[in-house]
């Protein structure tokens, strides 16, 4: 007989075994600040220094005070969290507050309108669909060109003109067919182009979430192309490189022929076809390894999709809400977004939302109309997220003064472990509260367990096993770059949990430059 199903482990029993390998698999029992908490054997509460920071979702820490006060008495007051197709005066009010924040960050008073989400690959999500409103809006009016030029040609013909010998051409036709045939291959090829599922730009690297469409926006190849039927191509361009972007935007471009008349010539225009959905860029990459985007790529990205008519859509989910030192990381390189993703920290560490916010010109409001989620603008997260936000805005945005002072001090320290230790330490990169740690490849350690684990890409979990037994620490490596540990804490961080930082990574770097994969392994 097997196992009863009360006996079976069933929420993700795989994962937990994964992390199990390397004493990752604690049941934390509290949290407060940038510590979590667990029990030990003997039932002693063990404190650990938590650097994930719930994936970024932490910027004021675990329960901060104002925060839990807050949806206490939400709670209390027995606010409606959730009165769907009614008045939500409380997301107007936020909606209202990141637009001033945006307006003072990016100095446009342009409106961006907001829709919002329940998590960050939702938002991803709901600005996929508007953006492929937005696109079908534009193809709409193509069409109409497109028919409106083949009815006045037809007339045109109708009354002795003659169409154009390049024309044929263009269309691939002798120069013999009948004006039917020109207007059936205008007609055909517009449909075709028209018809055709949008393609997405996207950096290599990148990371926009896991659900259907936006998971092909998410550069890893073991997250993405098992999924890749199901959805919209992207095509990834290298940070940095002009001419692959170029190049991509040159082999994806496509035109469709509007007939016109010239006198009794009909002639064809080429009309530059919307085929681009959106350019999805993180201002500080996550996943790939905390990388700040250059300045100068971001004003490419900016041109291309001014030229294309692609919407640039700024993935501010683990960048914004001030991690950076400003409220919106895209601000600091100069980088207006047509969207804006916010996520993570707006639900101020206990409530899950999201936000799309969209410029007012290319705002689609029908899409109201056509796109809901039961859970999205309910009350309780939308009034944790004002005061998140206020909280933030507080004394003049002294919270982004934080994040950059408090992140200084961290990646200070960061850089000088690496000086001491640059034969296992590459590199040291970030903004704020939003660092990366990069060690040297391990695959070729002297130990042959250490280049065991690197080889099979579990270096990050053994690191990270033995930081939490050995030093309690919480860290994470990001999920594309294996060797790239992220610091996520939030603006409290302490003096004294840089030194616990400073000399945990001490002893990593030491054990690593011993090569003593024993000591590492826990064996
Ligand atoms: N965009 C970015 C830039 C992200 O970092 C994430 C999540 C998402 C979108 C998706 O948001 O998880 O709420 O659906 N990053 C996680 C992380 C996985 O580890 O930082 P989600």
């Amino acid at each position: 007989m097997g196992s009863s199903v009360a006996e079976l482990e069933l929420a993700e029993p795989y994962l937990r075994e994964v992390l199990g390998t390397v004493g990752l698999d604690v049941e934390y029992l509290r949290a407060s600040g940038n510590t979590l908490f667990y029990q030990d054997a003997a039932g002693n509460e063990v404190p650990v220094l938590d650097l994930a920071c719930g994936f970024g979702s932490l910027i004021l820490g675990h329960h901060h005070p104002e925060v839990v006060a807050r949806a206490k008495e939400l709670l209390d007051s027995q606010v409606p969290v959730h009165a769907q197709f009614s008045r939500h005066s409380y997301a107007n009010d936020l909606a209202a507050v990141l637009n001033r924040i945006i307006a003072r960050e990016t100095g446009s008073s342009e409106p961006y309108w907001a829709i919002f989400g329940n998590s960050g690959a939702e938002s991803v999500e709901i600005s996929i669909k508007h953006a492929e409103m937005e696109r079908g809006a534009r193809l709409a009016e193509l069409v109409s060109e497109v028919e409106a030029g083949v009815a006045a040609a037809r007339a045109a013909v109708g009354r002795g003109a003659t169409v154009a010998p390049e024309v044929f051409a263009a269309l691939g036709l002798p120069a013999t067919a009948g004006f039917d045939a020109v207007a059936d291959a205008v007609t055909t090829r517009t449909a075709d182009l028209t018809g055709r599922a949008p393609v997405f730009l996207a950096l290599e690297g990148g990371f926009h979430g896991k659900l259907v469409g936006s998971i092909q926006l998410t550069h890893n190849e073991g997250y993405r192309t098992p999924f890749t039927r199901l959805a919209a191509r992207c095509r990834f361009v290298a940070v940095g490189d002009v001419a692959g972007l170029r190049a991509i935007v040159e082999q994806e471009s496509r035109s469709l022929t509007v007939l016109t008349v010239d006198g009794d010539a009909v002639t064809g225009v080429e009309r530059a076809l919307p085929v681009f959905g959106g350019f999805f860029v993180e201002p500080i990459q996550g996943e790939a390894g905390i990388r700040v985007l250059p300045a100068e790529f971001g004003a490419e990205i900016s041109r291309v999709c001014e030229e294309t008519g692609a919407p640039l859509i700024m993935d501010e989910i683990q960048s914004g809400m001030g991690r950076s030192g400003a409220f919106l990381a895209s601000s600091r390189i100069g980088l207006r977004g047509d969207y804006y993703l916010l996520a993570k920290s707006l639900g101020g560490g206990i409530a899950k939302s999201s936000v799309m916010l969209v410029r007012g010109e290319r705002y689609q409001r029908d899409f109201e109309l056509a796109h809901s989620s039961t859970f999205a603008k309910d009350a309780f997260s939308c009034h944790v997220a004002l005061k998140v936000v206020e909280l933030l805005e507080a004394d003049g945005g002294a919270a982004y003064r934080m994040a950059a002072e408090r992140g200084a001090a961290l990646k200070s320290r960061l850089e000088k472990v690496r000086g001491d230790f640059d034969d296992v330490v590459l590199d040291v990169r970030g903004e704020g509260l939003m660092l990366g740690f990069e060690f040297r490849d391990q695959s070729s350690s002297p130990s042959a367990q250490i280049a065991q684990t690197a080889q099979e890409g579990f270096f990050g979990f053994a690191v990270a096993g033995y930081a939490l037994r050995t030093h309690r620490l919480r860290l994470f490596q990001t999920a594309s770059a294996m060797n790239t540990f992220r610091f996520e804490p939030s603006i409290f961080l302490s003096d004294a949990e840089i030194d616990q930082i400073d000399s945990g990574l001490r002893d990593i770097c030491a054990l690593l430059r011993a090569a003593d994969g024993e000591r590492l392994m826990g064996t």
